[in-house]
């Protein structure tokens, strides 16, 4: 079918549309802070958004962009390497860093390759998700002979795009009205990672999706994007697939799932999608920031009473992680784990 393996033709509902409304919504906010009350109005800037969206970009976030060009120059030569030379570093059953190009979302196959390396080396997760193992894995990184400036240049932009997700992160605890370090205990031993993206052009973009619809799993994504485009979000108000418009050197931050529970479903972990394109391949980066696999997740103390009771019962970040990557690299019969399924009966 359009000369491209079933296993990537979406469900006809989901494919995308080959026009697409233009407009500007998702909010761009300008991190730099000048004068008494800089912090506060930049806070609630941020609240707005991530209530209204869920998404938003930013500039003057203090990411050199020089770095940032020069992981995105290893990246291009990663992924311009002949497939043998790429497939030395894949991702295996023991450990799932490195380099793959199988991955699912919704069991349909992703038109992408990817890379995935842990910002903490080594990172300590749950052997399985089974609740009653408690056995803990210890899980490092794999790394690919070339190019040979791949390692280090990936490690330090990790370091610059993790102090970027932290100084987020006091924000956001700001904008909910709590101390600025409210969030920042559960990432102790923070288990996220830095993923490269490689959208190779697609010969039926119509049928396809770089990445299926999704939410991601963790607290906070920080992606940058190059200047082709394709990332669209669901806008909440009717359904409609939104295009986030490239931004050069911005960085575009989305909620994801831990931060919807903690908020009490103040914030949204919106739906996203990659859409491909036919002549152009395209790069993104994001870094997805996850707690430490020993934090239960559930709504905060100050953010529930009488009113508003909890929306969410508690889980096991890690538990859940471990679950929902499992599914990552095949067909399932359902549906990966999802916070809905977390639902208290009061919220429904
Ligand atoms: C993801 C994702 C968006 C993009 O990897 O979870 O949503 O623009 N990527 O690559
Ligand atoms: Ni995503």
């Amino acid at each position: 079918m359009g000369g491209i393996d079933q296993a990537f033709v979406q469900e006809p509902e989901q494919r995308p549309k080959s026009s697409t409304i233009e407009v500007d919504g998702i909010p761009v906010i300008d991190m730099s802070v000048s004068g008494t009350g800089g912090i506060e109005k930049l806070a609630s800037e941020i609240g707005n958004a991530c209530r209204k969206w869920g998404f938003f970009q930013v500039i003057n976030h203090g990411v050199p962009l020089e770095l940032r060009q020069r992981v995105e120059k290893v990246a291009k030569a990663f992924f311009d390497l002949p497939i043998e030379e790429k497939r030395k570093a894949k991702r295996d059953d023991l450990n799932f860093t490195g380099y793959h190009d199988e991955e699912h979302t919704k069991n349909v196959r992703d038109w992408k390759e990817v890379f995935d390396m842990l910002i903490e080396d080594p990172t300590f997760l749950p052997a399985s998700p089974d609740p009653d193992d408690e056995e803990i894995r210890t899980y490092s990184n794999k790394w690919p002979e070339n190019p040979p400036e791949f390692r280090e240049t990936c490690q330090e932009y990790c370091r610059e795009v993790e102090k970027l997700a932290f100084k987020l992160l006091e924000l956001i605890s700001l904008s909910l009205g709590l101390p600025a370090n409210r969030l920042s205990d559960f990432f102790k031993h923070q288990t996220g990672m830095l993923r490269l993206n490689y959208y190779p052009p697609c010969p039926s973009p119509e049928l396809a999706l770089g990445v299926g619809r999704h939410r991601d799993g963790g607290a906070l994504t920080v992606l940058a994007q190059d200047d082709v485009g394709g990332l669209q979000i669901r806008r909440q108000s009717d359904g409609e697939w939104i295009p986030i418009k490239p931004i050069p050197n911005a960085y575009i931050i989305n909620i994801a799932d831990a931060l919807q529970v903690w908020s009490n479903d103040l914030y949204v972990s919106a739906e996203h999608r990659v859409v491909v394109n036919f002549e152009q391949e395209r790069f993104s980066i994001p870094l997805f920031f996850f707690p430490s696999h020993y934090v239960k997740v559930a709504p905060l103390d100050e953010l529930v009473n009488e009113q508003n009771p909890a929306k969410y019962k508690e889980y096991s970040w890690g538990k859940y992680y471990i679950n929902r990557t499992g599914s990552n690299y095949k067909k399932l019969e359902a549906e990966n784990l999802q916070i809905d399924h977390f639902k208290t009966p009061e919220s429904e």
